[in-house]
């Protein structure tokens, strides 16, 4: 229940029924118990865990960026005919989604990038740096590349050591340890020192978040772009998520990612509540010539004069 009494969003998803009997991926008797709105019982926990990945590290460390970077690897044009738990849910409207988000958001970073001389960005939550990697990938096919990267510092700030790892053996791998730094710490507390910076990148960190936890989340990111009158860009998981795809959105939030989809309006105001000026809102979907509304709002923003 939230303050005044009124059920919180997440609850009311989780009671919501959602009909499992023609997920083929699952036994007869496990469709049967993922239909009840009940929580996971240790059994059935123990059953994803033997039969998916994707789920086990879910339920065993869901704040990891391994489930991100498992859909972000995932290449096939569509989910196969017969599919596998990992499939359904890395393969479904929302796996899609999540998976569409990267070159979106790396699409709209490399144009911010090409318009500005002082490329100084912190990734905050940034995981193993997908999305530093991703946008340098797509700059590098662009002409001027040469001059254009020499103006990036991208540091990503995670509090998992295994992400940081990983992105530091990627900047090495790709020649890029001029360009993608890594920082191992939890920028939500006090003692991490601020890096002043041009643009903060905040991708898949406020999803989990109430509006109330997330205006306080942006409220603590100020002080990273308040020297230098920098930007942010946000995204943010919206209730179109449950809507497109209750069946995934119910495994992956009761395995335990909290997730806590926001309307538009309610992105809105967060921002607003928060001190910051929305300047425009993108989607995952987003295409060359118009704005389609998805799961995901990817929001610029500056703060309030
Ligand atoms: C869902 S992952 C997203 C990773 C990456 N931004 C992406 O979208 O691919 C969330 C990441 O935020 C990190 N994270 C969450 N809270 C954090 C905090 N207070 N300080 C540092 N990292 C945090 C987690 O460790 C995790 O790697």
């Amino acid at each position: 229940m939230s303050e005044n009494g009124r059920k919180e969003r997440f609850e009311e998803l989780m009671e919501m029924y959602v009909d499992y009997s023609n997920v083929e991926c699952f036994p007869e008797r496990i469709r049967r118990e993922l239909s009840s709105t009940e929580p996971y019982d240790e059994d059935l926990i123990k059953f994803f865990k033997q039969n998916s990945p994707v789920a086990g590290e879910i339920a065993t460390n869901p704040a990891s960026d391994f489930i991100t970077r498992t859909v972000y690897a995932s290449t096939l044009p569509q989910m196969p005919p017969r599919y596998s738990i990992d499939d359904l849910l890395v393969y479904s409207p929302g796996g899609r989604a999540l998976f569409n988000r990267l070159p979106a958001a790396s699409k709209i970073l490399a144009k911010w990038i090409t318009e500005h001389e002082s490329c100084d960005i912190v990734d905050l939550g940034g995981g193993s740096g997908s999305y530093a990697f991703k946008t340098i990938e797509i700059l590098s096919k662009m002409k001027g590349f040469n001059s254009i990267v020499k103006r990036i510092s991208w540091t990503s700030v995670d509090i998992d050591s295994g992400a940081i790892e990983l992105g530091k053996a990627r900047s090495k791998a790709d020649g890029l340890t001029g360009q993608v730094f890594f920082e191992e710490g939890n920028f939500m507390s006090k003692k991490f020192p601020t890096i002043d910076a041009d643009l903060v990148v905040l991708i898949g960190v406020l999803c989990g978040m109430t509006p109330e936890v997330a205006v306080t989340c942006l409220e603590k990111v100020r002080r990273f772009i308040e020297t230098r009158n920098g930007e942010i860009y946000a995204a943010t998981l919206l209730t179109r998520s449950f809507e497109e795809d209750p069946i995934c959105f119910r495994i992956f939030a009761k395995l335990g990612w909290h997730l806590k989809p926001k309307t538009e309006e309610e992105v809105r105001k967060v921002f607003n509540d928060a001190g910051y000026e929305i300047i425009d809102i993108h989607s995952e979907r987003d295409t060359e010539t118009e704005r389609v509304p998805g799961q995901y709002a990817i929001v610029r923003a500056r703060l309030k004069a």
